[in-house]
Formats: structure tokens, C-alpha cells, sequence
């Protein structure tokens, strides 16, 4: 079976092309290489021993979808490119929706051209906007609070419609909570170049002195010690659960949501004080005002996926901590 993996050597995009390597799919990625390196084709290669296509460029780049649609026989697509940053899509809105949406819609013509009407596609828990109650499931109200988030609504919106008009497609919408970790080999990983946003690159960096100090944002939030709790998964299961999402839908019709998460939360406190513990590290940190737009809390009922797809998260915050920070150190000691 061949997979098209777009953004294939982004953070989550990596991990999965060594599952996806190591269960014996052929794999081709497409990638632009917007937020990642070119070295990760060679390391995802030294992590699994297996080869794999690479095409440079852009998901909204038509010409190229054909081009690698011809001369691919791609069975299904697992489609992550795109922005990704909050804050980001906040002051360059149109950025975002143009380039979101834009390649979303190139490929599934393409695709729907070339009469390949499998997808997963790389959704995220910010579709819940604020939850009425937790634990998350997927049949709960959608709505969103920046343009990233929209993208991601419409882009359901767009699959969910698209099964309507034609039934022969069949379509997984994959919404992560959050991910952290790095590959055991500390091969690929996450390592923003700018200042990080997300909890866990920022505590990796005060760990390693390029940054002072964490500033731990709100400790009066509705929570057991006042700070944001978040349901962290480890970015080989998410990976792994990726694998079984392509399986479902090789064998199957229809458009179908899933949390990809624990269960668990853990509070901003928690992780900072499990990523000291496993790592012998000390993490500066202060309390500062909260960021606007948080919410207290967001864990997932994950049993949807558990009992449709198989598939669980099986590794701990340990595991996270500890991958996350080998990572790091590995590539500077490159
Ligand atoms: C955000 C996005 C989510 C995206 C995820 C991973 C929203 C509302 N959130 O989630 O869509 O999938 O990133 O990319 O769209 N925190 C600190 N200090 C920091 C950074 C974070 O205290 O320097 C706290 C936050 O207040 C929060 C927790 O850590 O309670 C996690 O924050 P973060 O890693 O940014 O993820 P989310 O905001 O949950």
C-alpha cells in the first residue's frame, strides 16, 4: 500500500513516516520544508533502514499534486502540511486561510482526479473551543478562537461535505490534544528556531540555557494546583495512531472524527516538575499573568478511537520528558 504523507518532515509528519515505514507501507512525502529540515528525510531513513520518495514543494502547487499523483499509484494520503502557529495566524490571517485552505483543496481535487478517496487528515482539539464539559468526546459543539483553529474547522467542514456529494470516500479526522516527545533515537524531534509558544519546546530550551526562564502562565485557573492541565501524548503514539487510522479507511467508507489523546491532564506545574525529575535538570520558572485565549482544562475521552480504530496511547509524561530533552541535547551536540 502506498501513502502520501504531506508535511512529512514536520514534527508529527516524521514520526509517522517511521511507523508508517516500519508497518511495511511504501511511503512518498511531499514537503516544502516551511517548518522542518531537509536532514529528516535522511534521519527518518537511518531510523527505519527503508527508503522512501521525496518531492520539494507545496500542497498548493496543482502541477506538482499531478505530477506526483502519476507517477505514484497512491492508495491514501495523510495529509498534515500546513501553518500552525496560533499566535501567528492571529496577525497574518489570510496567510493562514489562503495556504490552509488552499492546498487542502488542491489535493482532494487531485486526489478526487486520480480516483484516491482515502485521507486522514491532521485535525486538533482546538475545534472544541471551550468545552462545556470534560472529558472531550468527539460529538461535542465545535467552535474556534483564532484562524488556525478555523482552518482546521473548515478544512472538516470541507471532508464532511465532500462525503456527502460522493460516498465513495473515506475520511479520518484525527484531532490531536497536545504533542511533545521526540523519537527514542533522538534522531527527529521538535526544536523550534524562534521562540517557542507551545509549553513543552519552551521548557526544553530553559533546560538547555538558551532561554532563562519559563513563564508559567496563570496559576488561578479552575484546576487542582491553579495552572492549565492539557492532555500531552507522546508523538510516536499519535504517530502510531496514524498507522491505525489508514487502516480503518483502507477498509471502509464514510467521514469519521477521533480524538488522538490520553485521557489524562496534567498541569503546566506537573509537566515542569516531571521534565526536572526524569531529566536531573533544573527549569527556571515564574508565574506571570495568563495567556489570553487559554482555557482551564482539555482532556480527551479517547474511547472512540480505542474501540473503532485500536488504537491507545501506551507511553507516560516520563517518556515525553525525557525523549524531548534527549532530542535537544543530541542536536546540539551535533
Ligand atoms: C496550542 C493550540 C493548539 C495546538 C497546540 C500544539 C489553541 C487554543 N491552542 O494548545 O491548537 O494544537 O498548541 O501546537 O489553539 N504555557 C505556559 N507557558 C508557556 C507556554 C504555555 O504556562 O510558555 C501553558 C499554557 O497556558 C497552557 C499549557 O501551557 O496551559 C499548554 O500550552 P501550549 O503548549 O501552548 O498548548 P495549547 O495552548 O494547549
Amino acid at each position: 500500500m502506498k501513502v502520501l504523507v504531506t508535511g512529512g518532515t514536520g514534527f508529527i509528519g516524521s514520526h509517522t513516516c517511521c511507523e508508517l515505514l516500519d508497518a511495511d507501507y511504501d511511503v512518498v512525502v511531499i514537503d516544502n520544508f516551511s517548518n522542518s529540515k531537509s536532514d529528516v528525510i535522511d534521519k527518518i531513513k537511518k531510523i527505519t533502514g527503508k527508503d522512501f520518495k521525496f518531492y520539494e514543494g507545496d500542497v498548493c502547487d496543482k502541477s506538482l499534486l499531478n505530477k506526483i499523483f502519476s507517477e505514484n499509484k497512491i492508495d491514501a494520503v495523510i495529509h498534515f502540511a500546513g501553518y500552525k502557529a496560533v499566535g501567528e495566524s492571529v496577525a497574518k490571517p489570510l496567510m493562514y486561510y489562503r495556504n490552509n485552505i488552499d492546498s487542502t483543496l488542491s489535493l482532494l481535487e487531485t486526489m478526487n482526479e486520480f480516483g484516491c478517496k482515502k485521507i486522514a487528515f491532521s485535525s486538533s482539539a482546538t475545534v472544541y473551543g471551550k468545552p462545556k464539559s470534560l472529558p472531550i468526546k468527539e460529538d461535542f459543539s465545535l467552535s474556534t478562537t483564532n484562524p488556525y483553529g478555523s482552518t482546521k474547522l473548515m478544512i472538516e467542514d470541507i471532508l464532511r461535505d465532500l462525503y456527502v456529494s460522493d460516498n465513495d470516500w473515506s475520511i479520518a479526522i484525527l484531532r490531536y490534544f497536545n504533542p511533545i516527545g521526540a523519537h527514542k533515537s533522538g534522531l527527529i524531534g521538535e526544536n523550534p528556531n524562534d521562540i517557542p509558544n507551545n509549553l513543552m519546546p519552551y521548557i526544553v530550551k530553559v533546560a538547555t540555557g538558551e532561554l532563562e526562564c519559563l513563564s508559567v502562565f496563570g496559576n488561578d485557573y479552575d484546576t487542582p494546583d491553579g495552572t492549565g492541565v492539557r492532555d500531552y501524548i507522546h508523538v510516536v503514539d499519535l504517530a502510531k495512531g496514524h498507522i491505525k487510522a489508514i487502516e480503518h479507511i483502507l477498509n471502509s467508507r464514510g467521514v469519521d472524527a477521533y480524538n488522538l489523546g490520553t485521557g489524562h491532564g496534567y498541569s503546566v506545574l506537573d509537566l515542569v516538575k516531571t521534565f526536572m525529575d526524569v531529566n536531573g535538570v533544573n527549569v527556571k520558572y515564574k508565574i506571570t499573568d495568563r495567556r489570553p485565549g487559554d482555557i482551564d482544562a482539555c482532556y480527551a475521552d479517547p474511547s472512540k478511537a480505542r474501540d473503532i480504530l485500536g488504537w491507545e496511547a501506551r507511553l507516560g509524561i516520563e517518556d515525553m520528558c525525557r525523549d524531548a530533552y534527549n532530542f535537544v541535547k543530541n542536536v546540539k551536540e551535533d
